[in-house]
C-alpha cells in the first residue's frame, strides 16, 4: 500500500489510538489504507472514509477480506451521519491524517503538483464543480491577494496576485506549470524560489476543497461519536490546520469534555523523515474523551 501513499507516524498512531481487538474505529482519511490496514491487523473493526473514489477503489482492490472493514466514499464533514448509517455511532478512536495522498500529488492529471504538468484541477472529490482554474481565472486581484495571504500565508501575495491578473489578460491560465512560472516571475526576484509556488498551490487546494471549514465542522461531531476514554488523533501538515486542531482541543478541554494527551504535538523522528520526506511537516495531536 506504500505505492499509493506511505503512512506517516504509523506506530505512534496505533499506540495513541490504543487499538484493541473487537473495538470500533473510524479512519476518516483512508488514502492508501496504511493506517486502516494496521488497525485491522490488530483486530479492530474499521469504518474508513475518503472523499476520493480512487482511494476507495485502491483499498478495495488490495484488501481481500473486507469482513471487519466498511469503506465509504464521503466527506468527513458528514462523519456523524456516515457513522450512524453504518453502525459506528460509538467508537474507541477516530483518526484524521489530513491533506492529500502521494497518489493525488503524483498523478499529473489531478493538478495538485506544480512539478508535474497537468490541468489546474485540485479537486479531491471529483464531483465538485469548482476547479482551481476557475478560481485563478475568475477571482479579482483583491480576492486572489486574500486567498494567497490567508490560506497560503504568502508574504508576496500582492505581487503574485498582480502577476496572475496580468498573465490571464493574454490567455486563461490552464495548467499547473503555467501557474508555477507566473508565480515565480511575479514574486520578487531574491525570494523567487520553489517555495513560492508551494504556498500558492496550498492556498488554492485548501480553497477548492474547503479544507479548513470541513476540519472545523468535523472535530466536535467526532468527539460526540467517541465512547468514554475514546481518542481523537489528528495529523496535520501546516500551521492553519494545526491551529484549528489545537484550538478545538483546548475548547473541548475547557468544556470538561476530556483531556489533551499531547501537550506538544508529536512529530516524526529522523529515521522516518529520512525514509519519507513528505512526513517532515507532520504534527499529531491527541484528545481523550471523559
Ligand atoms: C494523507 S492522505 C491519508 C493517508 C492514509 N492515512 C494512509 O495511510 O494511506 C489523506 C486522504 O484524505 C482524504 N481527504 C481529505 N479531505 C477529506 C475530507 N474532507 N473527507 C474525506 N476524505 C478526505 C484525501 O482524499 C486523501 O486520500
Amino acid at each position: 500500500m506504500d505505492t499509493y501513499h506511505k503512512s506517516v507516524l504509523l506506530q505512534e498512531v496505533l499506540s495513541f489510538l490504543k487499538v484493541e481487538g473487537g473495538k470500533k474505529y473510524i479512519d476518516a482519511t483512508l488514502g492508501g489504507g496504511g493506517h486502516t490496514k494496521k488497525i485491522l491487523e490488530l483486530g479492530g473493526e474499521v469504518l474508513s472514509i475518503d472523499v476520493d473514489q480512487d482511494a476507495i477503489d485502491y483499498v478495495r482492490s488490495k484488501i481481500k477480506d473486507l469482513g471487519r472493514l466498511t469503506l465509504v466514499r464521503g466527506n468527513f464533514k458528514d462523519i456523524g451521519e456516515i457513522a450512524r448509517l453504518h453502525g459506528f455511532e460509538k467508537v474507541a478512536g477516530i483518526l484524521f491524517d489530513l491533506g492529500v495522498s502521494s497518489h493525488q500529488l503524483d498523478t499529473a492529471s489531478r493538478g495538485f503538483s506544480f512539478q508535474k504538468e497537468g490541468p489546474l484541477d485540485m479537486r479531491m472529490d471529483k464531483n465538485l464543480s469548482l476547479k482551481a482554474a476557475d478560481l485563478i481565472n475568475v477571482l479579482t486581484k483583491g480576492e486572489l491577494y486574500e486567498l494567497y495571504r490567508r490560506l497560503g500565508e504568502e508574504r508576496h501575495a500582492r505581487a503574485i496576485a498582480s502577476a496572475v491578473v496580468s498573465a490571464r489578460q493574454i490567455k486563461p491560465i490552464a495548467t499547473t506549470t503555467e501557474l508555477a512560472k507566473i508565480v515565480q516571475l511575479g514574486a520578487p526576484k531574491k525570494f523567487s524560489n520553489i517555495n513560492q509556488a508551494t504556498k500558492v498551490f496550498q492556498a488554492l487546494r485548501i480553497a477548492v476543497n474547503d479544507e479548513l471549514n470541513s476540519l472545523e465542522v468535523t472535530l466536535p461531531k467526532s468527539l460526540d461519536l467517541l465512547e468514554k476514554e475514546g481518542r481523537l488523533v489528528v495529523i496535520s501538515f501546516h500551521s492553519l490546520e494545526d491551529r484549528i486542531v489545537k484550538n478545538a482541543f483546548r475548547f473541548f478541554s475547557n468544556a470538561k469534555k476530556g483531556k489533551i494527551i499531547t501537550k506538544k504535538p508529536i512529530t516524526p523522528n529522523w529515521e522516518e523523515i529520512k525514509k519519507n520526506k513528505r512526513s517532515r511537516s507532520a504534527r499529531m495531536r491527541v484528545f481523550e474523551k471523559l
